[in-house]
């Protein structure tokens, strides 16, 4: 990587190039007699020698497996003007691919120790918030109030909590999620009883004490319907020419595998899917 102005901890620059880069013509000096006079046995028995080195400088593979961008990565990017080749530490020396080779350099150089760091995004990339606004706990007085999805009273109050979702975080939050699976929700909580609010009839599930599977479940997946839509609707209408994000919805499916590659097979397979989806 480049010698930044200003200069970054330069010794480290140096040593890390050096690591890969150059040979060990330093050990096998061509002046014996500096060696001589100047060696290893005039430094204290217990002193460390080794090579330094920092990760962003020498490692490489920004973007492989994983890694998030750091500070670095931004810098060198877009301050061109600011690094004198105007290089950058994608590939640095590459260490990431080439560090067997690299220890194996040290071990001949006869060094004691190897300074490195730990490249923080690299290790815990900064994940990208996917937020989901309605994963199914409903809060309990809007359940009381007026039942829910059951009544189309919720669709204004969904919006509402969606605008104040938008509002508060909309500048970090870019994937927006309005309802995760509404053919779950409604099948489970008004068809089946076995998701709350638990509501079905009795010929479903004798546990349910009100409900109608009948009814209920097409009630409540159009209600969630529409408060998808009324909450796409406001952010595409005020928020998302500022904030720039996207919004969708998670619909459930389920995934065949054909049971041979036979055309019949592979058609079977693909139904499921399908109607899945279109159901709900
Ligand atoms: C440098 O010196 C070491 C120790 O004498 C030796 O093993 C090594 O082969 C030499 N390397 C070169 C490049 O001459
Ligand atoms: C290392 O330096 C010392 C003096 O500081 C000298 O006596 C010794 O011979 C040197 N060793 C080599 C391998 O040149
Ligand atoms: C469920 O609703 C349907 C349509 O309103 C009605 O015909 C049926 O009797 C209801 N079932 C129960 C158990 O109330």
């Amino acid at each position: 990587m480049a010698i930044i102005h200003g200069s970054l901890v330069p010794c480290l620059l140096v040593l890390a190039t050096f690591v890969a880069q150059t040979h060990y013509t330093i050990a096998n000096t061509t002046h014996p007699e500096v060696l001589s006079i100047f060696n290893r046995s005039s430094f204290p028995t217990e002193f460390v020698f080794g090579t330094a080195s920092s990760s962003y400088q020498y490692e490489g593979a920004a973007k492989q497996d994983g890694r998030g961008p750091s500070i670095w990565d931004t810098f060198t990017h877009n301050s061109l003007d600011r690094i004198s080749d105007r290089s950058n530490g994608d590939v640095a020396v590459d260490f990431y691919h080439r560090y067997k080779e690299d220890v194996q350099i040290m071990k001949d150089m006869n060094l004691d120790a190897f300074r490195f760091s730990i490249s923080w995004s690299r290790l815990l990339p900064r994940l990208q918030p996917f937020v989901t606004l309605f994963h199914w706990d409903l809060p309990q007085a809007l359940e009381d109030e007026y039942g829910g999805f059951l009544s189309p009273h919720i669709v204004d109050d969904f919006r509402d909590f969606a605008k104040v979702c938008y509002k508060e975080f909309g500048d970090r939050v870019k994937y927006w999620i309005t309802i995760n699976e509404p053919w779950t929700y409604s099948s489970g909580g008004y068809d089946q009883g076995t998701l709350a609010p638990g509501r079905c009839s009795k010929w479903v599930n004798a546990a349910c004490q009100a409900g109608n599977s009948s009814t209920e479940p097409y009630l409540v997946s159009h209600h969630m319907l529409l408060s998808h839509a009324a909450a796409v609707k406001l952010y595409q209408q005020k928020y998302q020419g500022i904030q720039k994000g996207k919004i969708g919805i998670t619909l459930i499916s389920h995934w065949m595998v054909p049971y041979s590659k036979t055309k019949p097979n592979v058609e079977a397979a693909k139904e499921p899917l399908i109607s899945c989806l279109d159901g709900e």
